[in-house]
């Protein structure tokens, strides 16, 4: 009797189990399937390079068709927008693309390379651009009629088409300085010190660069007339939104893209990139960032 009601208990305990495999191995393929179509996608990816091997023909995955369609699209940056892509379903592949081209799949300060000095005044310089202490060679100081500040100097060319820019705008009656120039990294370094001290770290890093990472250390940028928020409603202002760029400058931080730029809005900050590339961005509407990604650094 003993023997039976132990033999009925293994059996039991027999069912139980390899039932309780089975229940769980029923869930966890139902978790699978439920998982997102993205990562499903990514994962072909991967596999297959962008293609589905579909009743054993390969076909391009319409996400990453879709993909390939975007405007701005680099095709050696396909594995990093599909990397940003996975936790950001709810983001359009057009936002993905931006980001990425603009380097936000890294991280500021961290992930860093040096500038591609054979850009020349093309250079794309920031927070995942260093500088290190370069000084340019070829500064030339800005007479009291166009600056204003105690850092005169750009490079000659940039120097040559603010002059220019500021003539035209006089015959409008209207008046541009220089309020700051060409900074070494001395001097940024003292800037941002002091901006730290200020206002912590955090907060200085959203409108100061730290030093061997601004634009004015390599020459090209200009504070014009006041480094103040007010200044977006001259008439000075105004007028260099119209026509800063056939002068070569571009507005580098504008208003809402601070994610994009790494900095907060600076409406007197204009870098020189030459006529030709100013015209275009401007006509592409597009930051300097993502200009630089898909037209000048490939
Ligand atoms: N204010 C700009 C971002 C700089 O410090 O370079
Ligand atoms: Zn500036």
């Amino acid at each position: 009797m003993k023997r039976k009601i132990l033999f009925l208990g293994v059996v039991i305990s027999i069912i139980l189990l390899v039932g309780g495999v089975f229940f769980w191995w029923l869930k966890s393929n139902d978790t699978n399937r439920q998982k997102s179509g993205l990562e499903e996608v990514i994962k072909n990816v991967n596999v297959n390079n962008g293609d589905e091997v579909l009743n054993n023909k390969v076909e391009p995955n319409p996400e990453v068709l879709a993909l390939r369609q975007e405007k701005y699209y680099i095709p050696e940056f396909e594995d990093r927008y599909l990397a940003y892509r996975v936790a950001r379903e709810d983001w359009s592949w057009t936002q993905v693309v931006t980001y990425v081209n603009a380097s936000r799949d890294k991280e500021r300060y961290i992930d860093v390379a040096g500038v591609d000095f054979s850009k020349d005044v093309r250079v794309l310089i920031g927070k995942y651009h260093y500088l290190g202490t370069y000084e340019p060679d070829d500064l030339v100081e800005l007479s009291s009629t166009y600056n204003a500040g105690s850092t005169p100097y750009l490079r000659r060319e940039a120097a040559e088409n603010f002059m220019k820019m500021a003539d035209a705008a006089r015959l409008e009656g209207l008046v541009l300085k220089n309020v700051s120039g060409y900074r070494s990294y001395a001097t940024q370094e003292w800037l941002y010190n002091n901006y730290v001290a200020r206002d912590g770290e955090l907060l200085a890093d959203t409108y100061s660069s730290k030093p061997g990472y601004s634009e004015h250390q390599a020459g090209l940028a200009t504070d014009i007339n006041s480094v103040d928020e007010s200044f977006k409603y001259t008439n000075e202002y105004a007028w260099l939104q119209e026509h800063a760029v056939e002068y070569g400058f571009i507005m580098r931080y504008p208003e809402g893209l601070e994610e994009i730029t790494g900095f907060s809005y600076e409406p007197w900050h204009y870098r020189y990139i030459g006529v030709e590339d100013a015209l275009k961005m401007k006509a592409e509407g597009i930051t300097f960032d993502e200009y630089y990604a898909y037209y000048i650094a490939r």
